[in-house]
């Protein structure tokens, strides 16, 4: 089953270009190995209005099955992703969030640091994964093998059944 994605980095540095983003590349790099596509890329500042505005948009397009946003979910100011992601779904799924959490405990007590949270709008799941690459690529690992049947129940495809 191919998956269609999209990754959104969110941090101010690289918007504004003062670091090169290598989270958004790690994770495309990540979904490519499993021979998944990733259909857009983008990065912006830690901006609720700017951060909300384009997750609505992207899912609602209609051309994507998983958003996933790198960077913002920890305890700095400016951080905002949660917030934005949680502005737009229509339910959370608080399970991927609670597993990459877990996972990440094992890595790193840091990984209580994680506001992340998970959901979808409509027919696409929205993911927050933190920001730098290596513990944005741990997190999508640990989810990793349960996207294909998340995406297949949110179509509602028949399928779904047998793979229970
Ligand atoms: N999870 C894993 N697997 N590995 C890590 O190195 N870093 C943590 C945490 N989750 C980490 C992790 C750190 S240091 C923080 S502050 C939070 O994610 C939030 O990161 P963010 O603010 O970049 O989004």
């Amino acid at each position: 089953m191919t998956l269609r994605f999209a990754i959104l980095t969110a941090s101010d540095r690289s918007a504004r270009g003062e670091r090169p983003d290598l989270s958004g590349p790690a994770l495309a790099e990540l979904v490519k190995s499993r021979g998944w596509t990733v259909v857009r890329q983008a990065i912006l500042p830690d901006d609720l209005i700017a951060l909300r505005e384009t997750l609505s948009a992207w899912a609602d397009r209609g051309d994507l099955d998983i958003i996933l946003v790198t960077g913002g979910t920890g305890f700095a100011p400016r951080d905002i992703t949660p917030e934005a992601t949680r502005a737009v779904i229509d339910r959370e799924a608080p399970g991927l969030a609670e597993s990459m959490r877990a996972a990440s405990l094992q890595v790193t007590p840091h990984a209580m640091l994680s506001r992340g949270v998970c959901g979808i709008r409509a027919s696409t799941l929205i993911i927050n994964l933190p920001g730098s690459p290596k513990a944005a690529v741990e997190n999508l690992q640990t989810i990793l093998p349960v996207l294909p049947h998340a995406v297949e129940l949110m179509h509602d495809s028949p399928d779904a059944e047998s793979h229970h």
